[in-house]
């Protein structure tokens, strides 16, 4: 295990009703003067929107608001929630909805006490050091963003989508009610399901050897979702299933399970260029990236593949041709994926053989490789793309 540190201080509200605590939140965490940022209209639909707001005036907290956050959340909206801060004094960032929404609270927060353009952190500029303090109540469990002090925002200028992060974007707290993931389409959970597991392959699919205890945490959320994702599928009301998942998600992503080993993160980064360029739903073009990556992979490094297949798939170990276990492990999890509706090709998501080229140009800027269980040049990541296309 390699040497680390870890700082996670996220105060979680778990449950049913939870958001009722909204206010009380608030309050212990300094905030006097709220900025109350959503999406589109889930939350007005669901009743969310009425329960939130009067929570804030029954406790007497003033807020302003800014809805309207798309989904792969542009800069244009952070201009406009940095400049709104700024006018009226906001000193508490609540973010109501799922990733997106959370990210683009993450990039005001961090510009409104920034001179600069808030753009220099996702281009790796300068490091975040201050922030507005942040609250989170979650709708979908997918992202993680309630629990990472990662933000990923597209750049409407260049059509770039970057990440940034920083433990100070760390939520103060996030409440997590997962009767509130009920109203989502069959799509968005399966999306989010996928993005779960994928946060936990970017961590799983490491050299590091010896790290037997993050090993079987992955491991064990991986399983979960894969037992609870058709659960809530087939009733969409199954709380149990859905606070599973829920949980599943933050554990997922707030990197418990990546300290002390090195990640990989090569099909998000892949993953970002096509959701930059087509809009598709993250976990969805994370269907159609991440087994093609680790069957491009499979033939320079199987050992993790055939770790997935036989502990996470329970495909029975083949001695004598471990690349055999590992490329059915490859199979059962497209096979999972297209049962929950996922695509796996560039067609299903509209996107173009003819883009690949730019895309890879955007994906490595001045790099010579991307990830870091195989160390992939521009011609991997061209022929993983490539793949995809099945005309
Ligand atoms: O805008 P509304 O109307 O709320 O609709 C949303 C949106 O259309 C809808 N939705 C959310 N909760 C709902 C609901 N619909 C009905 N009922 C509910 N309870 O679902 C759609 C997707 O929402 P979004 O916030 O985009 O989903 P997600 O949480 O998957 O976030 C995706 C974004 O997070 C980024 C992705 O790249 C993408 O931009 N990521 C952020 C990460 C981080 N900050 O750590 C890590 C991830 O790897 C990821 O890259
Ligand atoms: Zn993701």
């Amino acid at each position: 295990m390699e040497n680390f540190t870890f700082y996670a201080p996220t105060y979680f509200d778990f449950g049913r009703g939870a958001e009722s605590h909204v206010a009380e939140r608030i309050r212990q965490f300094g905030g006097t003067k709220v900025l109350f940022h959503y999406g589109g209209g889930s939350i007005r639909t669901s009743g969310l929107y009425d329960r939130v707001k009067d929570c804030l005036d029954e406790a007497g907290i003033p807020f302003v608001e800014l809805g309207g956050v798309k989904p792969n959340p542009r800069s244009g909206l952070v201009y406009q929630g940095i400049e709104l801060c700024r006018k009226e004094g906001v000193d508490f960032i609540l973010a109501v909805g799922g990733g997106s929404v959370i990210d683009s609270a993450k990039a005001i927060a961090a510009g409104s006490v920034y001179e600069g353009d808030f753009l220099d952190f996702y281009r790796k500029k300068t490091p975040i050091e201050k922030a507005l303090p942040v609250g989170t109540i979650l709708t979908i469990a997918a992202a993680g963003s309630e629990g990472s002090g990662n933000t990923v925002i597209t750049d409407e200028e260049t059509q770039k989508k970057k990440g940034a992060k920083s433990d100070v974007l760390r939520p103060r707290f996030s409440i997590l009610n997962p009767e509130l993931t009920c109203t989502l389409p069959p799509y968005q959970t399966a999306a989010g399901a996928t993005d779960i597991m994928i946060h936990v392959c970017e961590r799983y699919f490491s050299n590091t050897e010896e790290v037997e205890i993050t090993d079987r945490l992955c491991e064990g959320i991986l399983r979960t979702v894969i037992y609870e994702t058709p659960r809530v599928l087939e009733n969409p009301n199954h709380y149990e299933a859905r606070a599973n998942l829920m949980w599943a998600g933050m554990l997922a992503h707030n990197n418990v399970c990546g300290v002390g080993r090195e990640q990989d993160w090569a099909s998000h980064h892949l993953e970002h260029e096509l959701s930059a360029l087509y809009d598709v739903t993250h976990g969805a073009g994370l269907a159609v990236i991440a087994p093609l990556w680790m069957r491009h992979v499979l033939k320079k490094n199987p050992r993790k593949l055939v770790d997935f297949a036989t502990r996470v798939w329970d495909v029975p170990l083949d001695e004598a041709n471990p690349e055999a276990t590992a490329l059915r492990g490859i199979e059962a999890f497209e096979a999972f994926l297209k049962s929950i509706g996922m695509p796996l090709s560039f067609e299903e998501i509209g996107a173009r053989k003819e883009d690949i080229g730019q895309m890879t140009d955007k994906l490595f800027g001045g790099r010579d490789t991307e990830g870091n269980y195989v160390k992939l040049t521009r011609e991997d990541v061209m022929e993983i793309y490539e793949s995809a296309v099945r005309e």
